[in-house]
Protein backbone atom coordinates (compact mmCIF):
# COMPACT_ATOMS: atom_id res chain seq x y z
CA UNK A 1 0.00 0.00 0.00
CA UNK A 2 1.62 3.55 -1.08
CA UNK A 3 1.15 6.17 1.75
CA UNK A 4 -1.42 7.84 0.07
CA UNK A 5 -4.33 4.92 0.23
CA UNK A 6 -6.81 5.82 3.29
CA UNK A 7 -7.18 3.79 6.38
CA UNK A 8 -10.02 1.64 6.51
CA UNK A 9 -12.04 -1.34 8.35
CA UNK A 10 -12.83 -4.38 7.61
CA UNK A 11 -16.40 -6.47 8.17
CA UNK A 12 -16.46 -10.29 7.48
CA UNK A 13 -20.15 -11.66 7.50
CA UNK A 14 -19.26 -15.01 8.28
CA UNK A 15 -22.38 -16.19 9.53
CA UNK A 16 -24.33 -18.52 6.75
CA UNK A 17 -24.22 -22.05 6.59
CA UNK A 18 -23.39 -22.49 2.75
CA UNK A 19 -25.99 -25.29 2.03
CA UNK A 20 -25.11 -25.14 -1.71
CA UNK A 21 -21.85 -26.90 -0.51
CA UNK A 22 -23.43 -30.02 1.06
CA UNK A 23 -20.72 -30.00 3.52
CA UNK A 24 -20.92 -31.10 6.89
CA UNK A 25 -19.79 -27.83 8.46
CA UNK A 26 -20.60 -23.72 6.84
CA UNK A 27 -18.31 -23.03 4.02
CA UNK A 28 -15.66 -20.81 5.37
CA UNK A 29 -14.32 -23.69 7.44
CA UNK A 30 -14.00 -25.90 4.90
CA UNK A 31 -10.09 -26.72 4.25
CA UNK A 32 -7.74 -25.55 1.77
CA UNK A 33 -4.11 -25.73 0.94
CA UNK A 34 -3.82 -26.92 5.36
CA UNK A 35 -5.81 -23.88 6.06
CA UNK A 36 -9.72 -23.17 6.39
CA UNK A 37 -11.17 -20.65 4.23
CA UNK A 38 -11.66 -17.73 6.30
CA UNK A 39 -8.07 -18.04 7.57
CA UNK A 40 -6.97 -17.34 4.20
CA UNK A 41 -9.66 -14.40 3.86
CA UNK A 42 -8.69 -12.80 6.89
CA UNK A 43 -4.97 -12.89 5.75
CA UNK A 44 -5.86 -10.59 2.52
CA UNK A 45 -5.98 -8.04 4.98
CA UNK A 46 -4.22 -8.65 8.11
CA UNK A 47 -0.99 -7.37 6.15
CA UNK A 48 -2.18 -4.50 5.62
CA UNK A 49 -0.83 -0.62 7.22
CA UNK A 50 -3.79 0.93 6.92
CA UNK A 51 -5.65 -1.26 8.62
CA UNK A 52 -7.68 0.02 11.24
CA UNK A 53 -9.58 -3.58 12.86
CA UNK A 54 -11.25 -6.09 11.84
CA UNK A 55 -14.69 -7.32 12.83
CA UNK A 56 -15.92 -11.19 11.84
CA UNK A 57 -19.83 -11.69 12.35
CA UNK A 58 -20.53 -15.20 13.74
CA UNK A 59 -23.73 -17.43 14.68
CA UNK A 60 -24.18 -17.49 17.86
CA UNK A 61 -23.49 -21.48 17.85
CA UNK A 62 -20.73 -21.23 15.82
CA UNK A 63 -18.03 -23.93 17.45
CA UNK A 64 -15.19 -23.58 14.88
CA UNK A 65 -14.71 -20.15 15.43
CA UNK A 66 -12.95 -20.14 18.84
CA UNK A 67 -10.80 -23.40 17.24
CA UNK A 68 -8.53 -21.10 15.01
CA UNK A 69 -5.83 -19.36 15.93
CA UNK A 70 -6.32 -15.76 14.52
CA UNK A 71 -9.79 -16.04 17.16
CA UNK A 72 -6.51 -14.64 19.46
CA UNK A 73 -5.51 -11.47 17.36
CA UNK A 74 -5.78 -8.48 19.16
CA UNK A 75 -6.77 -6.86 15.52
CA UNK A 76 -10.18 -9.29 15.14
CA UNK A 77 -13.64 -8.70 17.67
CA UNK A 78 -16.59 -10.83 16.43
CA UNK A 79 -20.30 -9.73 16.20
CA UNK A 80 -23.53 -11.78 15.96
CA UNK A 81 -24.51 -12.58 13.13
CA UNK A 82 -27.77 -12.26 11.75
CA UNK A 83 -30.71 -13.95 9.57
CA UNK A 84 -29.65 -12.59 6.02
CA UNK A 85 -26.04 -11.08 5.15
CA UNK A 86 -27.30 -7.82 5.46
CA UNK A 87 -28.20 -8.04 9.13
CA UNK A 88 -24.76 -9.18 9.95
CA UNK A 89 -23.26 -6.98 8.26
CA UNK A 90 -25.20 -4.54 10.23
CA UNK A 91 -24.31 -5.59 13.42
CA UNK A 92 -20.69 -5.65 12.29
CA UNK A 93 -20.62 -2.04 11.55
CA UNK A 94 -22.55 -1.28 14.67
CA UNK A 95 -19.90 -2.96 16.57
CA UNK A 96 -17.55 -0.99 14.62
CA UNK A 97 -19.21 2.09 16.10
CA UNK A 98 -19.05 0.79 19.75
CA UNK A 99 -15.10 0.30 19.68
CA UNK A 100 -15.02 4.10 18.93
CA UNK A 101 -15.12 4.34 15.08
CA UNK A 102 -15.85 7.37 13.67
CA UNK A 103 -19.18 7.44 10.99
CA UNK A 104 -16.45 9.37 8.43
CA UNK A 105 -14.21 6.16 8.55
CA UNK A 106 -13.69 3.91 5.23
CA UNK A 107 -15.22 0.18 5.94
CA UNK A 108 -14.65 -2.57 3.36
CA UNK A 109 -17.31 -5.01 3.39
CA UNK A 110 -15.61 -8.36 2.62
CA UNK A 111 -17.58 -12.30 1.81
CA UNK A 112 -15.63 -15.11 4.28
CA UNK A 113 -16.15 -17.26 1.60
CA UNK A 114 -14.30 -15.22 -1.19
CA UNK A 115 -10.48 -16.33 -0.11
CA UNK A 116 -8.57 -15.30 -3.29
CA UNK A 117 -8.68 -11.35 -2.94
CA UNK A 118 -5.44 -10.20 -4.96
CA UNK A 119 -3.20 -7.58 -2.93
CA UNK A 120 -3.33 -5.63 -6.20
CA UNK A 121 -7.38 -5.58 -6.85
CA UNK A 122 -7.30 -4.63 -2.82
CA UNK A 123 -4.99 -1.42 -3.50
CA UNK A 124 -7.06 -0.93 -6.96
CA UNK A 125 -10.24 -0.70 -4.98
CA UNK A 126 -8.26 1.64 -2.08
CA UNK A 127 -6.58 4.05 -4.46
CA UNK A 128 -9.55 4.33 -7.31
CA UNK A 129 -12.29 5.10 -4.37
CA UNK A 130 -10.16 7.11 -1.72
CA UNK A 131 -11.74 10.63 -2.90
CA UNK A 132 -14.96 9.40 -3.99
CA UNK A 133 -17.83 10.87 -2.45
CA UNK A 134 -20.15 7.78 -2.53
CA UNK A 135 -17.73 4.38 -2.27
CA UNK A 136 -17.80 1.69 -4.37
CA UNK A 137 -17.24 -2.44 -5.12
CA UNK A 138 -14.92 -4.53 -6.73
CA UNK A 139 -16.62 -6.11 -9.86
CA UNK A 140 -16.18 -7.79 -13.08
CA UNK A 141 -17.77 -6.91 -16.33
CA UNK A 142 -19.84 -10.74 -17.87
CA UNK A 143 -18.02 -12.35 -19.95
CA UNK A 144 -20.78 -14.87 -21.55
CA UNK A 145 -23.83 -13.89 -23.18
CA UNK A 146 -26.67 -13.94 -21.03
CA UNK A 147 -30.20 -15.10 -21.50
CA UNK A 148 -33.08 -14.56 -19.91
CA UNK A 149 -35.37 -17.41 -18.40
CA UNK A 150 -38.77 -17.97 -19.10
CA UNK A 151 -41.22 -20.03 -17.11
CA UNK A 152 -40.95 -23.41 -19.23
CA UNK A 153 -37.15 -22.81 -19.02
CA UNK A 154 -36.66 -21.57 -21.87
CA UNK A 155 -34.90 -18.84 -23.51
CA UNK A 156 -37.26 -15.66 -23.37
CA UNK A 157 -34.68 -13.03 -24.69
CA UNK A 158 -30.96 -12.28 -24.77
CA UNK A 159 -29.84 -9.04 -23.09
CA UNK A 160 -27.31 -6.38 -23.95
CA UNK A 161 -24.39 -7.61 -22.10
CA UNK A 162 -22.44 -4.63 -22.24
CA UNK A 163 -24.20 -3.26 -19.69
CA UNK A 164 -23.78 -5.91 -16.87
CA UNK A 165 -21.44 -6.43 -14.06
CA UNK A 166 -21.35 -9.22 -11.31
CA UNK A 167 -20.83 -7.85 -7.90
CA UNK A 168 -17.76 -8.87 -6.33
CA UNK A 169 -16.62 -7.94 -2.53
CA UNK A 170 -14.95 -6.10 -1.16
CA UNK A 171 -17.55 -3.33 -1.22
CA UNK A 172 -15.91 -0.12 0.46
CA UNK A 173 -18.20 3.11 1.77
CA UNK A 174 -17.88 5.66 5.02
CA UNK A 175 -19.15 3.41 8.03
CA UNK A 176 -21.92 5.98 8.81
CA UNK A 177 -23.44 5.74 5.60
CA UNK A 178 -23.40 2.43 4.66
CA UNK A 179 -24.73 1.67 8.41
CA UNK A 180 -27.44 4.06 7.91
CA UNK A 181 -28.51 2.10 4.31
CA UNK A 182 -28.42 -0.57 5.06
CA UNK A 183 -30.53 -0.02 8.58
CA UNK A 184 -32.86 1.96 6.67
CA UNK A 185 -33.54 -0.18 4.13
CA UNK A 186 -34.01 -3.05 5.79
CA UNK A 187 -36.37 -1.38 8.48
CA UNK A 188 -38.24 -1.07 4.67
CA UNK A 189 -38.54 -4.68 4.06
CA UNK A 190 -36.00 -4.16 1.11
CA UNK A 191 -34.29 -7.26 -0.33
CA UNK A 192 -30.92 -6.24 0.35
CA UNK A 193 -28.03 -8.83 -1.31
CA UNK A 194 -24.92 -6.48 -1.06
CA UNK A 195 -24.10 -3.12 0.53
CA UNK A 196 -23.75 -1.36 -3.19
CA UNK A 197 -28.16 -2.51 -3.00
CA UNK A 198 -28.62 -0.51 0.23
CA UNK A 199 -26.17 2.16 -1.08
CA UNK A 200 -28.42 2.33 -4.49
CA UNK A 201 -31.56 1.87 -2.11
CA UNK A 202 -30.75 5.03 -0.55
CA UNK A 203 -30.40 6.94 -3.50
CA UNK A 204 -26.56 7.03 -4.57
CA UNK A 205 -24.66 5.44 -7.39
CA UNK A 206 -21.90 3.23 -6.79
CA UNK A 207 -18.28 3.36 -8.21
CA UNK A 208 -17.61 0.02 -10.31
CA UNK A 209 -13.94 -0.65 -9.69
CA UNK A 210 -12.93 -4.03 -12.70
CA UNK A 211 -11.28 -6.60 -10.32
CA UNK A 212 -10.00 -10.13 -11.25
CA UNK A 213 -12.40 -12.64 -12.32
CA UNK A 214 -10.39 -14.92 -9.83
CA UNK A 215 -11.93 -13.63 -6.82
CA UNK A 216 -14.82 -16.23 -6.45
CA UNK A 217 -17.08 -17.07 -3.93
CA UNK A 218 -17.03 -20.18 -2.46
CA UNK A 219 -20.35 -21.15 -3.37
CA UNK A 220 -20.57 -25.13 -4.59
CA UNK A 221 -17.73 -28.08 -4.50
CA UNK A 222 -16.57 -26.93 -7.95
CA UNK A 223 -15.55 -23.79 -6.53
CA UNK A 224 -13.35 -25.00 -3.56
CA UNK A 225 -11.87 -27.57 -6.21
CA UNK A 226 -10.48 -24.68 -8.33
CA UNK A 227 -8.81 -23.36 -5.59
CA UNK A 228 -7.78 -26.56 -4.33
CA UNK A 229 -5.95 -27.03 -7.91
CA UNK A 230 -4.46 -23.72 -8.48
O1 LIG B 1 -24.68 -17.37 1.22
P1 LIG B 1 -23.73 -16.43 0.56
O2 LIG B 1 -22.58 -17.13 -0.11
O3 LIG B 1 -24.35 -15.41 -0.32
O4 LIG B 1 -23.07 -15.61 1.77
C1 LIG B 1 -22.13 -14.57 1.55
C2 LIG B 1 -21.43 -14.27 2.88
O5 LIG B 1 -22.38 -13.78 3.81
C3 LIG B 1 -20.77 -15.49 3.49
O6 LIG B 1 -19.50 -15.12 3.96
C4 LIG B 1 -21.75 -15.88 4.61
O7 LIG B 1 -21.12 -16.51 5.71
C5 LIG B 1 -22.29 -14.51 5.03
N1 LIG B 1 -23.63 -14.57 5.67
C6 LIG B 1 -23.80 -13.99 6.93
N2 LIG B 1 -25.04 -14.05 7.54
C7 LIG B 1 -26.08 -14.64 6.94
C8 LIG B 1 -25.93 -15.21 5.65
C9 LIG B 1 -24.69 -15.15 5.03
O8 LIG B 1 -22.86 -13.46 7.51
N3 LIG B 1 -27.26 -14.68 7.58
Amino acid sequence: MTDTNPSFWVVIPAAGVGSRMRADRPKQYLPLNGRCLIEHTLDCFLGQPGLLGLVVCLSADDAWWPQLACAADPRITRADGGRERADSVLNGLQALIAQGANEQDWVLVHDAARPNLAQSDLQTLLATLQDDPVGGLLAVPVRDTLKLAGPDGRVSATPDRSLFWQAYTPQMFRLGALRDALGNALAAGATITDEASAMEWAGQAPRLVEGRADNIKVTRPEDLEFLRRR
